[in-house]
């Protein structure tokens, strides 16, 4: 891995502390939740916030957001699933989301966004025809400091470079994606 590079998937991180799988973007969450002190109208900003720092509402977040809302599952889920502009899984194969945040515009997000285009004739928020790669942008994904961000397939990445974007890109459009791991 090039030495201006950071990655964190699951539990690696400081900044994690306040979510058990140590991913920064619960942060971003948690702080909306907080702006709203915890009440229960603010779900459609609160799930709008999730979509936005992780691409689609999984289950995971789900019950993250109705945990901390006190509001049943079921609850969120219908909310989900009713208004169009939420989606409950990724429509491609992989996912690429690129943080488009102000510290991450200055590092060059935009070109990062524009080279991606390009390569995949992809526009953001839109899957390639063949289904393998979505694009999605983001406004900030909380972890400023390792700007330019992207997330890959879960993989939150920093400090990237649009050509070194680009083949992580390419690699990870032949590499079979990670199945989630059963926790005992
Ligand atoms: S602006 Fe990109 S992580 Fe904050």
């Amino acid at each position: 891995m090039p030495p201006n590079t950071a990655t964190t998937r699951g539990g690696v991180g400081a900044e994690s502390k306040d979510h058990p799988s140590g991913d920064p973007r619960f942060k971003l969450i948690d702080r909306t939740l907080k702006r709203f002190q915890y009440q229960q109208d603010a779900l459609i900003e609160v799930l709008h916030t999730a979509q936005e720092a992780f691409g689609f509402l999984e289950e995971d977040l789900l019950i993250y957001v109705a945990h901390q809302l006190k509001l049943p599952l079921s609850w969120v889920f219908g909310v989900a699933t009713f208004y169009h502009f939420f989606s409950l899984k990724p429509q491609g194969e992989h996912t690429c989301i690129v943080c488009m945040g102000t510290a991450c515009y200055v590092k060059r997000a935009a070109e990062i966004v524009a080279l991606l285009q390009n390569e995949f004739g992809v526009a953001p928020g839109q899957t390639t025809p063949d289904g393998k790669l979505s694009l999605a942008t983001a406004r900030c994904l909380g972890s400023c400091g390792l700007a330019p961000v992207l997330v890959l397939d879960g993989d939150v990445v920093g400090r990237e470079t649009p050509e070194a974007t680009l083949a992580r890109v390419h690699t990870m459009l032949t590499t079979k994606k990670p199945q989630p791991v059963a926790v005992e």
